[in-house]
């Protein structure tokens, strides 16, 4: 977002290089530092992101000399970093990596890492600022950010920060959000907490602020006098792959809506903000959660619908059944697919409905947002069969190409009128270039900037789970009888077709591939209609 001084009142650098800093990398053996953190790092440093005085502290159970991390690190870097790696600039990054061994429950692990922490601010100039990335299972969440706190690493003095990144999933339900912010709170002040949900670092999402609020023309129709409903889908190709140990506790509900889903949902229907400040941003997110419509338990059984991928085929490969991945359990009711439809009660949304899905092993990997607006009144063609026309859609596309389409109706060249629905696409690629990205450039840069506008505060958690909480206590007290209930390589269950056919409405799906569309939004002239007489 903005570059701005940072509301902790210690400021970054405006200008583009960050401020110097340690960053502690929590969890540094593990999954996400090799694939996500450290190439993004990597990405930062080639584009001239980081000053020159930035350290990376890696702290994990491995017993890594630092000569072993450091060369760990480079062959890792090796292998994830998607566009290579410029040996030259890595080369001047190795020597500022650090690693401290021990287990994250043991208080001289603590003790180490700030003798250490005291080594780097000498060696590298990092100034006493120090980023804590908790990239670790989320059980340890609680328990490093007390040690943090008891060992005195949090502690702010002067115009030194401490921040503290925090992984998802925060909490599990709406009790162990509360108490894990309880927790947190007990050490940290809130503008040091950086509650980071990944989806949030992708252009495209923080683009749909700028199209609505730096365009004049979007947002008088951005409202239930125009719109007719919107879609959010979150579908994606790959099954649990080797994470079924942590689906089998999470499932596809506490995985992708809290967090993911609401977050898109909130910056569609939000209100302008007074500025771009993070708190004001927030503000106005955190009305729109509190604006949903609590679901009873009727209403859960009736408009949110739960999915398990049966054994199916995608890309022509035959895949497995999730009870046949690795980690699951034979019998599991782990749902991999959930839609529902939720409401916003405001001025601007009622009677708006808000559909949201989101599953492992769907058809395609493809996450976007559907304005679907309503139909013109058709007082010109009111004797034919116009009422069969698709209706003018903005669909924002965010994987796997950013970009986004407008989709209205076009006369067909002829004698007759025929109409058809054409496309106006943008792709952020073919204006911008592509930059390497791993998604966790921008929020890592901001966090170091002091900027938490992209990242959730505390009481924006506990409101995605206040929506959630219900639909997850009538799904535990009535386990699914129908699983499996959707073939992998399908867009789920029959039941979520239906929550939106019995309105009148369908899903966006992208056209079956006749060999795959490398655009699944493009519906380009989308064949039209039945001729329309002249009026
Ligand atoms: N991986 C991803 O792509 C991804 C994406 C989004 C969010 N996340 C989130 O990021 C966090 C980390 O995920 P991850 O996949 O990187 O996990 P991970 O691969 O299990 O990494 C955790 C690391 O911490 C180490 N560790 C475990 N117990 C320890 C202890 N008591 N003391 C010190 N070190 C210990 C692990 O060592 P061992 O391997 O020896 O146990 C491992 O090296 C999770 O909260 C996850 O939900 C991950």
């Amino acid at each position: 977002m903005e570059l701005h001084d940072s509301p902790d009142g210690h400021p970054g650098a405006p200008g583009g290089v960050t401020s110097p800093c340690a960053m502690v990398m929590f969890g540094a053996g593990g999954d996400l530092t090799k694939r996500k953190l450290m190439p993004a790092i990597y990405n930062l440093a080639q584009t001239h992101m980081l000053p020159l005085q930035f350290a990376i502290v890696g702290v994990s159970i491995e017993p890594y000399s630092e000569d072993e991390f450091r060369d760990r690190m480079t062959s890792d870097i090796r292998e994830y970093s998607v566009d290579g790696v410029d040996m030259s600039v890595w080369n001047q990054f190795v020597n500022r990596l650090y690693y401290v061994s021990g287990d994250f429950q043991d208080p001289a692990l603590y003790k180490k890492l700030g003798e250490t922490l005291a080594r780097v601010e000498k060696e590298q100039g990092t100034s006493g600022n120090i980023l804590f990335y908790l990239a670790t299972s989320p059980v340890f969440f609680p328990i490093v950010v007390k040690q943090l706190g008891a060992a005195g690493l949090a502690r702010q003095e002067g115009r030194k920060w401490k921040r503290v990144v925090i992984e998802k999933p925060f909490g599990h339900d709406l009790a162990s959000a509360v108490e894990l912010n309880r927790a947190v709170g007990e050490v940290l002040e809130e503008k040091q907490v950086y509650r980071i949900d990944h989806y949030l670092g992708k252009e495209t999402v923080q683009n749909i602020l700028a199209f609505r609020f730096a365009n004049g023309i979007f947002e008088p129709i951005w409202n239930r006098r125009y719109v007719d409903h919107v879609q959010v889908t979150v579908a994606e190709e790959l099954g649990v792959e080797l994470r079924g140990g942590y689906y089998e506790t999470a499932g596809a509900l506490r995985d992708m809506v809290p967090n993911h889903i609401l977050q898109l949902i909130t910056l569609c229907a939000m209100e302008p903000p007074i500025s771009f400040e993070a708190d004001s941003v927030h503000d106005e997110q955190i009305k729109i959660l509190r604006a949903i419509q609590p679901m009873s338990p009727e209403r859960v059984l009736d408009q949110a619908v739960r999915g398990q991928y049966a054994e199916g085929l995608i890309g022509g490969a035959h895949v497995p059944a999730y009870r046949s991945e690795p980690h699951v359990a034979p019998d599991s009711q782990t749902p991999t697919f959930v839609a529902a439809a939720l409401h916003i009660d405001n001025w601007r949304w009622a009677d708006v409905p808000f559909y949201l899905r989101t599953g492992k092993r769907m058809a395609e990997r493809l996450t976007q947002i559907v304005i679907r607006f309503r139909r013109p009144p058709f007082v010109l063609f009111r004797k034919t069969l116009v009422e069969k026309l698709p209706p003018n859609e903005l669909v924002i596309n965010i994987q796997p190409k950013e970009g986004i389409s407008l989709r209205f109706e076009a006369k067909i060249p002829g004698p007759i009128v025929r109409l058809g629905a054409v496309n106006m696409d943008f792709q952020y690629s073919d204006y911008f270039g592509t930059t390497p990205s791993t998604g966790y450039e921008t929020l890592l840069y901001d966090c170091m900037m002091g900027d938490p506008t992209l990242f959730q505060r505390a009481d924006m958690v506990e409101a995605g789970w206040t929506v959630v909480q219900p639909i997850l206590d009538v799904w535990k007290a009535l386990p699914p009888r129908d699983f499996p209930n959707y073939a992998a390589g399908t867009w789920g269950p029959s039941q979520a077709d239906e929550l939106l056919r019995r309105e009148g409405r369908e899903w966006r799906n992208p056209e079956p591939a006749q060999g795959r569309r490398s655009d699944p939004s493009a519906v380009r002239s989308a064949p039209s209609a039945a001729p329309v007489r002249k009026p």
